[in-house]
């Protein structure tokens, strides 16, 4: 799958190939994962993901105040930061809050400039504290998954969005259909929790149905390389550690946690035979204007 931007009108991206896979859609949301904070520190120490922060860029070069829903530990939002007049982040994870407001911005990731300037309100996309059009864009990166009423989270991000602003625009970002972490999690871990298929596109696709229909009818989307990279020399030992660290991801002291680590090794064997040294995490950026 090619890392081509698309454009094309609202109405034609139900069954865009960026949204699928098409046959495993389901008719409604499964319900959010739980992202454990250690779990998420261990990921963002491993994650590379520099087209993904230049594609956030690019879609925020016009906009002077931007809103980034569900900052994480900052390490997108202080990119973005750089380059804004204004930077807000609402964040509903104590901890994550508490990284967020470091004056060190003692967050992993050191080539990502420092600014200071970013706020950060706790809070959940779901109710957003700011009045109408607040922002010029407004930004989720990989939050709908995570969010108990994507719909909701979804139509607040365009309440805030000042549409009639040079650069106003609701960008969200999720997994591409081949994204290598969510397959093995789907593949392993999500069955033995008993819980439904994870599917990415979903979200994506039911966000276009309803920006497009709050008047958002330009839609591009672009898909991005971003990898986790397992360094480690010895192959035993780089699978001990992706398993544990895809497992704790979504699963950290899940009553199963210790079957998924052992389900994941053969799973990671074929995987680290195609691809020695990393763990895909392709996305989709969708930008609504
Ligand atoms: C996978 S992380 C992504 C963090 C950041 N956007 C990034 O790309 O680095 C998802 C974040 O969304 C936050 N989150 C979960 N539910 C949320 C909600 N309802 N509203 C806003 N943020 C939420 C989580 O606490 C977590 O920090």
């Amino acid at each position: 799958m090619k890392s081509a931007a698309v454009a094309l009108p609202a109405t034609d991206f139900a069954a865009h190939p960026f949204f699928g896979p098409l046959d495993r859609r389901p008719s409604r949301y499964r319900g959010p994962h739980r992202l454990s904070h250690h779990g998420w520190l261990n990921f963002v120490e491993r994650l590379e993901r520099r087209e993904e922060v230049s594609a956030v860029l690019a879609a925020v070069a016009t906009s002077r105040r931007v809103l980034d829903v569900g900052g994480g530990t900052g390490e997108l939002t202080r990119a973005v930061a750089a380059r804004v007049e204004r930077c807000v982040t609402v964040e509903p994870h104590a901890r994550r809050v508490e990284v967020l407001q470091a004056p060190d911005g003692s967050a992993q990731a050191p080539d990502v400039p420092r600014t200071g300037g970013i706020e950060v309100l706790p809070g959940h996309a779901e109710a957003l504290p700011f009045p109408d059009a607040s922002f010029d864009a407004v930004l989720a990166c990989w939050v709908l998954p995570y969010a108990e009423d994507p719909d909701r989270a979804v139509r607040e991000m365009a309440r805030v969005c000042d549409r009639s602003a040079p650069g106003g625009r609701v960008v969200l970002i999720g997994g591409a259909p081949d994204n290598e972490l969510v397959s093995l999690l789907n593949e392993v871990c999500v069955p033995l929790a008993g819980e439904p298929h994870d599917h990415q596109g979903h979200l994506l696709a039911d966000a276009v149905r309803t920006l497009s229909g709050l008047g958002f009818t330009d839609i591009s989307l672009h898909r991005t390389e971003a990898a986790l990279h397992f360094s480690e020399p010895d192959l035993e030992e780089r699978i001990t550690a992706a398993a544990a660290l895809l497992t704790d991801f979504w699963y950290e002291g899940h009553p199963r946690a210790a079957e998924m680590r052992e389900a994941l090794r053969p799973a990671l064997h074929r995987h680290f035979a195609l691809r020695p040294y990393a763990i895909g995490d392709q996305g989709i950026v969708l930008v609504a204007v």
